[in-house]
């Protein structure tokens, strides 16, 4: 057995030297006083000959038991401070991928529009290259841990956080999430897969997901939504709106405040866009994108606006040519689009389609069988009661599951909900 996790960061030796510092630091102080007072009171027991001395202070003896413990207390808390600033330093080179919780699974989306999700899923990243995790939770606060990089984060609805690892060492690595969630938040386990930087690319390029990118999506939605009316793309060019050249990690002034802009910055401009009116620029001129975009799709702008300039260029030029017409849904028949919602929608993280148990039923088969629920009643799972499940989950759980799903109620249209029945009653 391991006491101490595999040391595979940049960081981890340091961060192992300070941890080890604390707790030598604990167990001097806790053996010398535990230690005196039990002493003390075997020898001076009550009615015992040897009696206390009567002492009226010692200024030497307080000087240093107040000096002392005060600087050591200062030493490690500048190492404390200077770690963290080294554990959330974040290369400008990095590889920046997203991070998303929910219960109970997490999710990992790459640049190029790669994902991996569900039971165990695998966050593949090359040695020796920094990484950038932007973590976030679609329900409930989770945690997002790597003992190995000894990094560890708060996964936060509606929030953007951080995480930055060099990973040091090929290997698999244990992920956890280490906030509590729920009735399976043990089970809400990852693998980091650490990579030499050729095999990575291999793997990043392989299976050319059903995806599509956040680059991708969210300069869709740039056009479709209208953005570029008023914010341009070029160097200064400026329109209604600022333009988005050169936006990462700018300063702005808003109010009279200086603001760096970041993804949390750009989230909250989109939603409540009129608290954020930069300095020269009208207010009141920007709708609010509040309950417009569905939680993927707010991702993918934010991710669009901050990163086209970074962006591979193939990406965009894929934008303007084949990829177009490969997110024209219309042309997919409704079992290939209820596919790409299966994915989106995240049903995959709890539906197999093996045959397997996750947390929901698999969805193999399951078109037309007979379905026994926890109160002792049972159906024909037809296309009524599929369509029940998704908008009302709850309501009837088939015996060995718990009520663990999101009602998906006005989340989608009626078409896309059609699709998604029509998806399932394909997987025979
Ligand atoms: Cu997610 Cu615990």
């Amino acid at each position: 057995m391991k006491i101490v996790p595999d040391k595979a960061s940049t960081i981890a030796n340091f961060f192992d030297a300070v941890n080890l510092g604390v707790f030598l630091a604990s167990l001097f102080f806790t053996v010398a006083i535990c230690g005196t007072m039990v002493w003390f009171a075997f020898k001076y027991k009550a009615g015992r000959q040897t009696q206390t001395p009567r002492i009226y202070g010692n200024n030497t003896l307080e000087i240093i038991w107040t000096v002392v413990p005060t600087v050591v207390v200062i030493i490690l808390g500048i190492l404390g401070v200077y770690l963290r600033e080294k554990m959330f330093e974040i290369q400008p080179n990095s590889l920046t991928i997203n991070v998303v919780g929910w219960k109970w699974a997490w999710e990992f989306q790459y640049p190029n529009g790669k994902k991996t999700s569900g039971q165990n899923a695998e966050l593949v990243v090359p040695l020796g290259h920094p990484v950038k995790l932007i973590v976030t939770s679609r329900d409930v606060l989770h945690s997002f841990f790597i003992p190995a990089m000894r990094v560890k984060q708060d996964a936060v609805p509606g929030q953007y956080k951080y995480l930055t690892f060099t990973p040091t060492k090929v290997g698999e690595f244990p992920v956890f999430c280490t906030e509590y969630c729920g009735t399976r938040h043990s089970l809400m386990l990852a693998r980091l897969k650490v990579v030499p930087e050729q095999e990575f690319k291999v793997w990043l390029e392989s299976k050319p997901s059903t995806q599509v990118s956040p680059v991708f999506l969210g300069r869709k939605l740039y056009s479709d939504l209208g953005c570029n009316a008023c914010h341009s793309l070029k160097e200064g060019e400026r329109l209604v709106g600022p333009s988005f050249y050169g936006l990462k990690g700018s300063v702005r002034e808003i109010k009279g405040q200086k603001v760096e802009v970041d993804e949390n910055y750009v989230r909250e401009s989109i939603l409540y866009p009129n608290q954020f009116v930069v300095e020269g620029f009208q207010a009141n001129v920007m709708p609010s994108y509040l309950g417009r975009l569905s939680d993927e799709e707010l991702d993918a702008l934010v991710y669009f606006v901050l990163n086209f300039l970074e962006a591979p260029s193939e990406e965009l030029v894929k934008v303007s040519l084949e990829q177009e017409e490969k997110m024209d849904l219309a042309s997919l028949s409704p079992v290939e689009r209820g596919k790409i919602l299966y994915e989106q929608k995240a049903c995959i993280g709890c539906h197999s389609l093996d045959g397997s148990k996750l947390v929901g039923p698999s969805f193999k088969n399951l078109y037309g069988s007979q379905r026994k629920f926890q109160d002792g009643t049972s159906a024909i799972a037809d296309e009524e009661y599929l369509k029940a499940s998704i908008l009302y989950p709850n309501k009837n759980i088939v015996e060995g599951y718990v009520a663990a799903m999101p009602s998906y109620e006005g989340q989608l249209s009626d078409e896309e909900l059609n699709d998604i029945i029509e998806f399932i009653k394909a997987q025979k």
